[in-house]
C-alpha cells in the first residue's frame, strides 16, 4: 500500500500528513520500498505512540503490516518467541499470558508495536523489554542487508538503544526474539502491584493488575491523545540530591537509588512547579500523572512543544535539574 499526502497515525491525535506513506507485508517488500525511495527523507513508525510530529513529514513514512509471532525454540524452562515488528506488543502479551508464558506481563497495555518497543526499550512496573529480548533482526536502510543484533549489541539503557544513537535511522528492526519463561516468577516489587495481583499470581492476573493500575493513572490514547510519559526521569548525583534536600528543606523528596546516581521522579518535580493539570493552548499537563502531556483540546504541535519547554524551564529554574523528553520530536 502506497499513498500520497496520507494522515500519519500518531497517538497525540495531531493532524499531520506524510508526503508518501507506505505499508509492507514482507521483508522483500520492505527492501523494494527502500530501493525505490532511496535518497528520500525516511521515517519508520509503529503506532506513533512515542512521536511528536512538529509538522507534516516531507518524505516517506513506512509502516509494517507484518503481524505474526512464532515459537522458534524451547527447552524445559524457556521458550523463544520471534515476533514481527508490526505486531501490537499488547496483543502478543495477551496471547502469551493466555498460554501461561511469562516475562512480558508487566509491560501489558503499553501502546506500540514490537519493532518500535525494541528501539525505545519500553519499560513499566520494574521490567524493561530489554530484560527478555534475546536478539533483534534488522534490515539496513542503505542496502537492504539483514543483520542480527544480540541483546548486548543493542546497547540498551533506560528508554535507549543503539538504534536511537549511533545507528539512528540506519536500520529497521523487522523481528524481535524474546526469551520467555515456562515457570512463573512474578515481579511485583513496583508500587502496589503485589496487592493488586492476588494471592496466587499468574501471568494473566499480573497482566490484569498492571492494566488496572495503568488505567487509574494514564489516559487511554483512544480517548485522550498523548504519548505516554513525555519526559524521562532524571538521574542526579548523590551530592546534587543532598544539596537539593538542604535547599528546599525537605528530606521527603521521592528518590530511588540507581546505578550511576539517584533517580528523582520527573512527575514530582513537575507537580512541585505547579504544572499538574495546567493548560497551554490545547495541550495539558495531565491532572492524574504530570509526566504525561495530553492533547486536551485540538492542540497544535506548537502547543505541545511550548508546554514541554515551559515545564523544562521551570524545573530547571526551581531545582537546577534538566529533564529531557523521552518522546521523539519529528
Ligand atoms: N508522582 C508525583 N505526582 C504524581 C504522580 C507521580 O509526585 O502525580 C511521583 C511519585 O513520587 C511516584 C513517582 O512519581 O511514586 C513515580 O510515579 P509512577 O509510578 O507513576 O511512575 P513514573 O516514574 O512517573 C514510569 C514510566 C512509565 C511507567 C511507570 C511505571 C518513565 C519515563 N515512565 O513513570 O512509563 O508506566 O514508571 O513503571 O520512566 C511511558 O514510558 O510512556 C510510561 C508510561
Amino acid at each position: 500500500m502506497i499513498k500520497n499526502n496520507f494522515p500519519i497515525p500518531n497517538t497525540f491525535g495531531l493532524p499531520v500528513k506524510a508526503r508518501i506513506f507506505a505499508e509492507y507485508s514482507s521483508v522483500e517488500e520492505l527492501r523494494d520500498l527502500l530501493k525505490r525511495y532511496q535518497g528520500e527523507r525516511l521515517l519508520h513508525i509503529g503506532q506513533g505512540s512515542n512521536l511528536l510530529f512538529t509538522e507534516d513529514f516531507d518524505g516517506i513514512v513506512l509502516h509494517s503490516a507484518m503481524r505474526r509471532a512464532r515459537c522458534v525454540s524451547e527447552d524445559n524452562d524457556h521458550v523463544w518467541i520471534e515476533a514481527d515488528n508490526g505486531l501490537v506488543l499488547d496483543e502478543l502479551i495477551e496471547q502469551l499470558c493466555d498460554m501461561g508464558i511469562s516475562g512480558l506481563e508487566n509491560l501489558s497495555y503499553i501502546p506500540g508495536e514490537v519493532g518500535a518497543s525494541a528501539v525505545q526499550n519500553v519499560g513499566a512496573y520494574g521490567v524493561e523489554v530489554k530484560d527478555v529480548i534475546e536478539s533483534v533482526r534488522a534490515v539496513a536502510v542503505a542496502d537492504g542487508a539483514e543483520r542480527v543484533f544480540t541483546n548486548a549489541e543493542c546497547h540498551y539503557g533506560y528508554r535507549d538503544s543503539i538504534f536511537k544513537n549511533d545507528l539512528r535511522g540506519q536500520y529497521i528492526i523487522t523481528h524481535v526474539v524474546y526469551k520467555l519463561n515456562k515457570h512463573f516468577e512474578p515481579k511485583l516489587d513496583y508500587g502496589n502491584l503485589r496487592s493488586e495481583a492476588g494471592d496466587k499470581p499468574t501471568p494473566m492476573s499480573v497482566r490484569e493488575a498492571v492494566i488496572h493500575v495503568r488505567k487509574q493513572k494514564l489516559p487511554e490514547v483512544s480517548e485522550l491523545g498523548s504519548a505516554g510519559s513525555f519526559f524521562k526521569n532524571p538521574i542526579v548525583s548523590r551530592e546534587k540530591y543532598e544539596t537539593l534536600t538542604r535547599q528546599i528543606r525537605d528530606d521527603s523528596i521521592p528518590h530511588y537509588e540507581q546505578e550511576g546516581g539517584i533517580k528523582i521522579p520527573a512527575a514530582w518535580l513537575i507537580e512541585q512547579c505547579g504544572w499538574k493539570g495546567k493548560m497551554m493552548g490545547g495541550a495539558q499537563c495531565y491532572e492524574k500523572q504530570p509526566l504525561v502531556l495530553v492533547n486536551r483540546n485540538n492542540a497544535t504541535p506548537e502547543d505541545i512543544v511550548n508546554l514541554a519547554a515551559a515545564i523544562c524551564k521551570d524545573v530547571k529554574d526551581k531545582f537546577g535539574i534538566e529533564i529531557s523528553p523521552e518522546v521523539n520530536y519529528i
